[in-house]
């Protein structure tokens, strides 16, 4: 088992495939893009597959997220994921996109076994879109999102984080567009993970200002059937159910007590939390030929020593070295 000190238990392995995007969303990455990391620093697909072998089979771990960067940027997705499906136990298998290339690959990843998408989209205005991603790519991430619902990836889910002034306006609109094709959409609370160390406080559009852009068109409940274990995101009923909206108010309300979740660098770190401070290098061990019984027993040691909770709400708090896109969401 990967457990730490405070009693939590992590089985849920998010893993970024690559540090490299091709949008430059503001709340993220500064417009130049950042140095990416070496290519051959970069785990090989099996590399990956091994240690998600140890994970699954010597650790415990149930679930995979691939993540990014843009994890679809990776030209050996669907092989990573194939190779995923073949473990035993077989994890459930999940990538976070932002969409652009999906519209091609949705069916493929489909079959070779990916079992849920989530998709980041946070407006449905071009102009908005371009200012926000500074790209000009809003087609091709709405015709991604159809696609992955046509290849039978339902349901898709939708992330959105609200940047004040530029597209909290849409928090409706957004809404309305998931409701009406099914996808669940989910508001992120903007978190202090950008390269440029643009967040503040001030600015972040919070989990409570999100109600109130939503409370004059829909009415929001909470959603008592579904437990929240360990998911981020608070469930509500839109307009007496099924439909349901999701907030993942990471800032305002933590929820770091119910963690289940440890990272993996595309370099091959683990990271026992998006805020950690520090990372244990699996990839030396890899590539210096450790056993499996040595690698787990690294990885053991990097979650066990996980802290309570992120501090971003603590006077002494330091945003972590590493970007968001070089930690995987
Ligand atoms: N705060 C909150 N969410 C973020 N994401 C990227 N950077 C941030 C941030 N600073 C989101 C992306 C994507 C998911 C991986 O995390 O939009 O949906
Ligand atoms: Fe790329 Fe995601 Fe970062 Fe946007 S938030 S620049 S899509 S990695």
């Amino acid at each position: 088992m990967l457990a730490d000190s405070y009693g939590r238990v992590a089985t849920d392995l998010r893993v970024s495939l690559t540090d490299r995007c091709n949008l430059r969303c503001t709340y993220c990455m500064p417009p130049e893009g950042l140095e990416w990391l070496p290519r051959e620093e970069v785990l090989t697909a099996g590399e990956i597959v091994r240690l998600l072998r140890i994970g699954v089979t010597l650790l415990g771990i149930r679930e995979v997220r691939f993540t990014g960067g843009e994890p679809l940027l990776r030209p050996d997705l669907a092989e990573i994921v194939a190779r995923t499906a073949e473990l035993d136990p077989r994890p459930e298998i999940s990538i976070t996109t932002n969409g652009i290339g999906l519209a091609r690959r949705a069916a493929a990843l489909r079959e070779a076994g990916l079992d849920r998408i989530n998709v980041s989209l946070d407006t449905l205005r071009p102009e908005v879109f371009r200012t926000l991603a500074r790209r000009d790519r809003l087609p091709d991430v709405l015709s991604g999102l159809s696609a992955a619902e046509s290849a039978g990836l339902a349901p898709v889910k939708v992330n959105t984080v609200l940047m004040r002034d530029i597209n909290d306006f849409e928090a409706p609109d957004l809404l309305r567009y998931c409701l009406e094709r099914g996808y669940e959409l989910r508001f992120i609370e903007q978190m202090p993970l950008d390269a440029q160390h643009g967040w503040s406080r001030e600015g972040m559009v919070t989990a409570d200002e999100i109600f109130g852009l939503l409370s004059p068109w829909f009415t929001l409940t909470p959603d008592s059937e579904r437990a929240r274990g360990a998911a981020p995101a608070e469930t509500f009923l839109v307009d007496g159910g099924p439909a349901r909206v999701g907030v993942i108010a990471s800032v305002t309300r933590p929820f770091c007590g119910a963690c289940d979740r440890v990272r993996l660098t595309a370099d091959g770190q683990v990271r026992n939390c998006l805020f950690a401070r520090e990372e244990s290098d699996l990839r030396s061990s890899l590539r210096g030929g450790a056993s499996d019984e040595e690698i787990a027993r690294r990885w053991q040691a990097a979650v066990a020593s996980k802290l309570p909770g992120h501090g971003i709400n603590d006077p002494s708090f330091l945003q972590p070295d590493r970007p968001m896109s070089a930690i995987g969401g």
